[in-house]
């Protein structure tokens, strides 16, 4: 330990550093009460120093160079609040060969790298600590990775990327088209000018890997996650789902049984009477099925700024208590399962499937005749709305459970006929 106290360096000062900085300032006494000792925060590593920011900092304390912070002997603790995979990546590790501590929020650093970042904090006898780089100031890092420790993890399906369940609600709600609510949740700060790794699932497969590895102790690369974003979804699906007692939701999907592991980010439709299904706006929400504990649910906000750093805090005040407490910090856990990751092929679910078909007798035969051909059952098959000027209609299928493979092959086959106009979306419908 340096000086008195317990030195905290950050690394970033934007929405969760700046975050962080606040409540380490304004909680100062109780942070001290809760370790034994102030936690102090000794640097700052931005970009731009001219930049204004949440708080005043005192002179000397704001850098742009890495190796005031990383070599500072009264810097205990990193703090990597930069996002992105470089420099992130090397500035977290060479703090820990440089023995330091570190917390990061990085989903994206923790999804390529965690394994690597993990077994060098072992080797190093340093802890690293990321409770934010998961559904931001919903606990559940730890509640995996301590409170369950003794559980076998069954199944994961999370909301966890408020800026699609924000879009996917209003889309619910207001009934309104994919466009124009992305173009609000971006007027509203909810979703950002390059929406891409959020509507495309990027930023929701990040934490699931980083959920299954946790949970499965067994590496699950980003690349693993099977990934769908929410891009081809309309108002209508929304509409037909709501009639058939559903809503649609961004899942990250994760479970395990003995021939693998399958993850996936998909939107699915989800029974409205789930509890998910009612996780509206930006929250998250993770349920957790494990063997001993059974089912468990988290749920709350999953960014912003001092969400985030509440999560930042509490791995901070869980490295400095260890350090107070003097002796070796406990070891970060070893990630060494190898689990098969089963393709996608493998799934075994309901669907929904809606199609434009031409208007006249006996296109419902031969669609049917696909399905049977493809050994897929119909539950139900509802024709909705109707173009009379084309003689088109829009028919609306639920099927029964079916293998992923025999579901493509019919999306091929009934894209091929001559009556279909188009198959224009299948969506996967969850129930666990
Ligand atoms: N925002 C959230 O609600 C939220 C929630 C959960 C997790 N996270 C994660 O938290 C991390 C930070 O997110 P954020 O929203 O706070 O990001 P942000 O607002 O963009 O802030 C990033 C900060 O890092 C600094 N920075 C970036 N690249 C740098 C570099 N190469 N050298 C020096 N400084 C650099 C920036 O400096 P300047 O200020 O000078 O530009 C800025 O202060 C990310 O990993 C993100 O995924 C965020």
């Amino acid at each position: 330990m340096s000086k008195v106290g317990i030195g905290i360096g950050l690394l970033g000062m934007g929405v969760v550093g700046g975050g962080t900085a606040s409540a380490l300032s304004q909680k100062r006494d109780h942070l001290a009460d809760l370790v034994g000792c102030p936690v102090e925060l000794r640097g700052v590593l931005v970009r731009d120093v001219g930049k204004r920011r949440a708080i005043r900092l005192a002179e000397g304390m704001i850098t742009t160079c890495a190796d005031d912070i990383l070599l500072s002997p009264d810097v205990d603790v990193v703090v990597e609040l930069m996002g992105g995979q470089e420099p992130a990546f090397e500035y977290v590790m060479r703090a820990i060969s440089l023995g330091k501590h570190v917390v990061t929020a990085n989903k994206e650093v923790m999804a390529r790298s965690g394994p690597e970042i993990l077994d060098a904090a072992r080797k190093a006898g340093v802890r690293v600590l990321f409770e934010a780089a998961v559904a931001g100031g919903t606990p559940i890092i730890a509640p995996v990775m301590r409170d369950l420790a003794a559980n076998e993890v069954i199944s994961i399906h999370g909301i966890i990327n408020g800026t699609t369940n924000y879009i996917l609600t209003r889309m619910e709600q207001d009934g309104a088209d994919f466009g124009d609510t992305l173009e609000e949740a971006q007027r509203l700060g909810y979703a950002e000018a390059d929406p891409t790794n959020d509507i495309e699932g990027i930023d929701a497969a990040y934490k699931l890997a980083i959920l299954a590895t946790l949970g499965f102790r067994s590496r699950i690369r980003e690349e693993d996650v099977y990934r769908e974003g929410i891009t081809r979804l309309t108002a209508r699906d929304f509409q037909y789902a709501r009639e058939l007692g559903y809503t649609v939701k961004l899942l990250g999907i994760a479970t395990a049984d003995v021939d693998g592991v399958q993850v996936r980010v998909h939107p699915a439709f989800v029974s409205a009477d789930t509890m998910i299904a009612k996780v509206d706006g930006v929250l998250n929400a993770v349920e957790i099925q494990t063997d001993l504990a059974g089912k468990l649910l988290f749920h709350g906000a999953g960014a912003g700024s001092m969400p985030t750093s509440s999560a930042v805090i509490a791995d901070i005040v869980e490295i400095a208590r260890s350090l107070r407490g003097g002796g070796a910090p406990p070891p970060m856990p070893r990630i060494s399962g190898d689990v098969r990751v089963k393709p996608m092929s493998e799934l075994h679910t309901k669907y929904y499937v809606r199609l434009t078909a031409a208007d006249h007798p006996g296109v419902l035969a031969q669609i049917a005749n696909v399905f049977a051909q493809c050994s897929i059952s119909i539950v139900s098959a509802l024709q909705k709305w109707r173009d009379d000027d084309n003689k088109l209609a829009e028919i609306v299928f639920m099927l029964h459970p079916s293998s992923e493979r025999a579901m493509q092959r019919a999306v091929r086959q009934l894209a091929a006929l001559e009556v279909v106009d188009e198959v224009s979306n299948m969506v996967r419908v969850e129930e666990w």
